[in-house]
């Protein structure tokens, strides 16, 4: 089967314990740009929901005790074949997701990164040995520390990047031999069960792996079933702390959103890269990411030279149809959330907020917006936009910016342009985020390095050895009479 083909005469199989399987519920899913239907995918019952429960339980036990090369060669496989169908995967993104052609080529290609990582995390994922002499009560002993799975894992995953933060709930579960559910976006299926497709190829034993495209409501009782001990969630943070609160002895991952800031200092020498960068930041896949840029804060020595740049940069921004290859902002990934943003434009301006580019909307795409003087209570500064729209704010000194940055219910990435390294420390060491990025915007990721926040932003961490340590516990053995 042909998973991106579109119009198939039946609709995509749910993936249950490994095997692809028919239901007779289905779920329509549309591109956002025209809002043509493009796919339909089976909603598993709620026999299946059991059956791929009750075989990741069954499995658990086999799975973690499975060679790492079976799991590392699984973890390659997918890595392998998403880059040679990586064209058609990319289409298939920007069908369901409505991401310019552009941004999901990137998002293929961080994938299959996602993967190989993960392959070779699989391989290294060997343990630690700690003597414990260091005490007259313990001479001749050592122990041998090895981290094992919590239990099969319920990762829940955002439309935003429907395959590669489907891939960081999969790669780092299998990684270390704990079975995964996984449930995508109802908005963005295709990609997770195109995943399934890929791991179905492979050697895995039976129950390492469920796709279920379930609404969310279905997915409540899964959080809290006590057979899926570990819960990895991407999404809102409303949702995310319920989730939380739902399951409070449960290990719950939660990447949340942010507002994130990018602090244009005065000493940085290239205002140019630094509008270009954030222009494009805050704009990527039209601002729907937890790291977008969102709030600007330019200090006021160069903000005179620095503004004309930034409405150049975002200006030249193209938008149009996410499948023409030259458009960089295309849809919201529905008309609902565009209008959302619009009202919050409309409240910021209302608020004494002054409007320099954008703020109009045409069906689910708003125009690349940038406004300033935004009052902190307006939702455009203070809550996550998730979408095309810059905050700009004038600083007076490091200080003050990092004040502002601070200022905020999130703290995920801040983006600091400078070459001061003094600043540079002081930032890592000041500001209240998961990850500082000197010298670029606070979008920057790569998939191998730890990513998540503090505050509203979550807790845990992504990154693939981050989350196998997040699926684990540590297990310790210790050995007596030794001569160490
Ligand atoms: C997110 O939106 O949280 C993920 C950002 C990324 O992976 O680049």
């Amino acid at each position: 089967m042909n998973a991106t083909e579109p119009h198939l005469p039946t609709p995509r199989p749910a993936w249950i314990a490994g095997q692809a399987e028919q239901s007779d519920q289905t779920l329509a899913v549309h591109h956002p740009y025209d809002g043509d239907e493009i796919a339909t995918v089976c909603v598993p019952t709620a026999e299946q929901v059991e059956r791929a429960v009750s075989a990741a339980v069954a499995v658990a036990k086999e799975f973690r005790t499975t060679p790492a090369h079976l799991r590392a060669a699984a973890l390659d496989h997918v890595s392998r074949s998403l880059r040679e169908r990586a064209d058609e995967v990319a289409e298939m993104i920007t069908a369901e997701n409505g991401k310019p052609l552009k941004w999901a080529n990137v998002e293929v290609n961080r994938a299959v990164s996602t993967f190989r990582f993960a392959a070779e995390e699989a391989r290294r994922f060997s343990g630690e040995v700690q003597r414990l002499d260091t005490d007259p009560t313990a001479e001749g002993r050592l122990a041998i520390v090895r981290r094992v799975p919590r239990g099969p894992v319920l990762g829940i995953a955002p439309f935003n990047f429907p395959l590669n933060l489907v891939a960081h709930k999969i790669a780092p579960a299998i990684a270390v031999g704990a079975p995964i559910i996984v449930k995508p976006a109802p908005r963005t299926p295709l990609s997770a069960l195109l995943l399934g497709e890929l791991l179905a190829e492979t050697n895995l034993p039976e129950g390492a792996f469920s796709v279920l495209a379930l609404g969310n409501e279905e997915t409540s009782a899964l959080v809290t079933d006590p057979r899926l001990p570990v819960v990895s969630f991407t999404g809102s943070g409303p949702v995310g702390w319920s989730l939380m609160d739902a399951a409070p002895r449960k290990q719950v991952v939660l990447e949340l959103g942010g507002n994130g800031a990018a602090v244009v200092c005065a000493d940085w020498p290239d205002l140019d890269f630094a509008a270009q960068r954030i222009a494009t930041f805050g704009n990527y896949q039209a601002g729907q990411s937890c790291i977008a840029v969102q709030r600007v804060l330019v200090d006021r020595k160069v903000a005179d030279k620095f503004l004309p740049m930034l409405l150049g940069a975002v200006g030249r921004l193209r938008t149009g149809d996410p499948h023409d290859p030259d458009v960089e902002v295309g849809p919201l990934v529905d008309e609902a959330a565009a209008r959302r943003l619009e009202t919050w434009v409309q409240e910021a301006v209302d608020g004494g907020a002054k409007l320099l580019a954008g703020g109009k909307r045409d069906g689910a795409s708003l125009e690349p917006t940038v406004l300033s003087e935004v009052p902190r209570d307006a939702k455009a500064w203070s809550e996550e936009v998730f979408g095309p729209l810059l905050a700009v704010s004038v600083t007076d000194g490091i200080d003050d910016a990092f004040a502002q940055v601070n200022d905020s219910q999130y703290g995920l990435q801040a983006g600091v342009f400078t070459r001061d390294v003094q600043v540079a420390f002081r930032a890592r060491a000041e500001l209240d985020v998961g990850g500082v990025i000197v010298g670029d915007v606070p979008s920057f990721r790569a998939d191998q390095m730890p990513y998540g926040g503090v505050k509203g932003s979550g807790v845990g961490r992504e990154g693939i050895r981050s989350a196998m340590n997040d699926f684990t516990e540590e297990r310790i053995m210790v050995l007596t009479g030794l001569e160490l």
